[in-house]
């Protein structure tokens, strides 16, 4: 069928006064922008109409649709069993894909797991697995099916076949100041997911300081779109909304989050890491027909740490893709940052907040995330934190220690982080990590009764 054309100007001038596209115009812009035909400035001042004016539930999901189309879609049916990933909306420490990704794989659930690289102040699972000496992320589709088929597990970063059209929308938000928009989101998201070839897909809603989204009720919103979209597609979703209120575990940058990774999959866990990895590995292992429930999952995925299966399959896939194991199995032997700085506290008291947002920025600024795109981040560099919410300190205590190669990063993180921890003589309520739950029966508050396995 000829393709049809549109006039472009028209449909950014509907999307400007409130109006509704239709499939046919979005998958117009989508494609045209992706094939060189509309320029930058056409597709920013469309971003910028949905960023202000936002998307009904049709048209987010042929955004989702036309940009999913943009490039190929795997075809993993050639492996045997029911195919299920994970995605996290970004947080600060939020290492869990390496974790749970060999738990689910070690169960029985083969794991296509497409990621991606550090954004603003969140890290990422890719930047992660490169502070292996040797890990290769970038295989092509080929060696992508392969490994999973051996291994029950592959990582990958998006390569140019997997949803071209989110790699470039995504460069242009990013400095056209449309990142923040519910529709866009999930359409970025979901074009990446549902490409890899899954059947049925995790996800990680965050909010609270260390999130893209800080309010609960816009995670909301974009837990339920993600949701909608991935339902649409014939596809198995649980959603969670888990609190970014503090940084996940007490590692910040990449080769320190592999570590602390390291000491989860022998079970030495952190309670926050633990209770959310085992809670999205349940679900995972669930949802590709290992257990009956979530719960059951979890046990199972309890079993396969305490067994080292988990930690078996670790060191398999680190092996597979060319990572140097012997700095898995002797993490000490990894070189470390040349300069290190103990941030402490002023005052004595509980931990009452942390802001996550500053940490992650500070982490950042160490090196370990991108100030420029493309950037090369420094693995060695990070933040170990000393404390917790709800923690009690002593004026002069080491709330956290910092890590870089560049020593004139130490003073200007510390400028980030001063105003990041708050301390008073009142221990307030830690909240629950896991607060919401959305699925095919929609929303509703996360009711631990219903997981006890997740209790110690
Ligand atoms: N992660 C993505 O992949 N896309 C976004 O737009 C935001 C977070």
């Amino acid at each position: 069928m000829d393709r049809q054309y549109y006039n472009v100007v028209s449909l950014i001038r509907k999307k400007r006064d409130g109006g509704y596209l239709t499939k046919d115009e979005i998958k117009y812009l989508i494609d045209s922008y992706t094939k060189d035909e509309l320029p930058d400035y056409q597709m920013s001042a469309f971003l910028m109409a949905v960023f202000l004016n936002g998307m009904n539930d049709e048209e987010a999901s042929a955004l989702a649709y036309s940009m999913l189309h943009s490039g190929i879609v795997v075809d993993l049916s050639s492996v045997p069993g029911v195919k299920v990933d994970k995605h996290s909306t970004g947080g600060v420490g939020d290492k869990l894909s390496l974790i749970l990704a060999p738990i689910v794989a070690a169960a029985g659930v083969p794991v296509p797991m497409i990621s991606g690289r550090g954004l603003g102040h969140t890290g990422g699972t890719l930047d992660k697995l490169e502070s292996i000496p040797g890990f290769n992320v970038n295989l092509d589709l080929d060696a992508y099916e392969a490994t999973i088929k051996k291994h029950n597990l592959v990582f990958i970063g998006q390569t140019e076949d997997i949803a071209p059209a989110d790699k470039r929308i995504y460069a242009l938000r990013d400095v056209t100041s449309t990142v923040e928009c519910i529709p866009l989101i999930a359409g970025s998201i979901m074009s990446k997911k549902l490409a890899e070839g899954i059947d049925a897909l995790v996800l990680d809603v965050k909010h609270g300081s260390g999130a893209f989204l800080k309010d609960v009720n816009e995670s909301k919103k974009l837990g339920q779109r993600l949701v909608d979209i991935g339902l649409q597609f014939d596809k198995k979703v649980i959603a969670y909304l888990t609190n970014m209120d503090q940084p996940l575990g007490y590692a910040v940058g990449n080769w320190f989050e592999v570590v602390e990774c390291i000491d989860c999959m022998k079970g030495k866990w952190p309670d926050d890491v633990r209770e959310v990895t085992l809670l999205l590995s349940g679900a995972m292992i669930y949802l590709g027909d290992k257990a009956d429930s979530v719960d059951e999952g979890v046990k199972l995925a309890e079993e396969m740490i305490a067994s080292g299966k988990a930690y078996q399959k670790w060191i398999e896939i680190v092996g597979e893709q060319g990572g140097d194991v012997s700095m898995i199995e002797n993490p000490d032997s990894y070189p470390k940052a040349e300069f290190s700085l103990e941030f402490k506290a002023e005052q004595d008291g509980y931990i009452n907040s942390i802001d996550s947002y500053l940490v992650g920025m500070a982490s950042l600024e160490l090196g370990a995330g991108r100030k420029k795109k493309e950037a090369p981040v420094d693995p060695q560099a990070g933040i170990m934190l000393h404390k917790k919410l709800g923690d009690k300190i002593k004026k002069g205590e080491t709330l956290l220690t910092l890590f870089t190669n560049k020593k004139p990063y130490l003073e200007s993180a510390v400028q980030i982080l001063k105003d990041a921890y708050g301390i008073s003589n009142e221990q307030t309520e830690i909240k629950p990590m896991i607060t919401h739950i959305i699925d095919k029966d929609g929303l509703r508050d996360f009711d631990y009764s219903t997981v006890p396995s997740l209790k110690r």
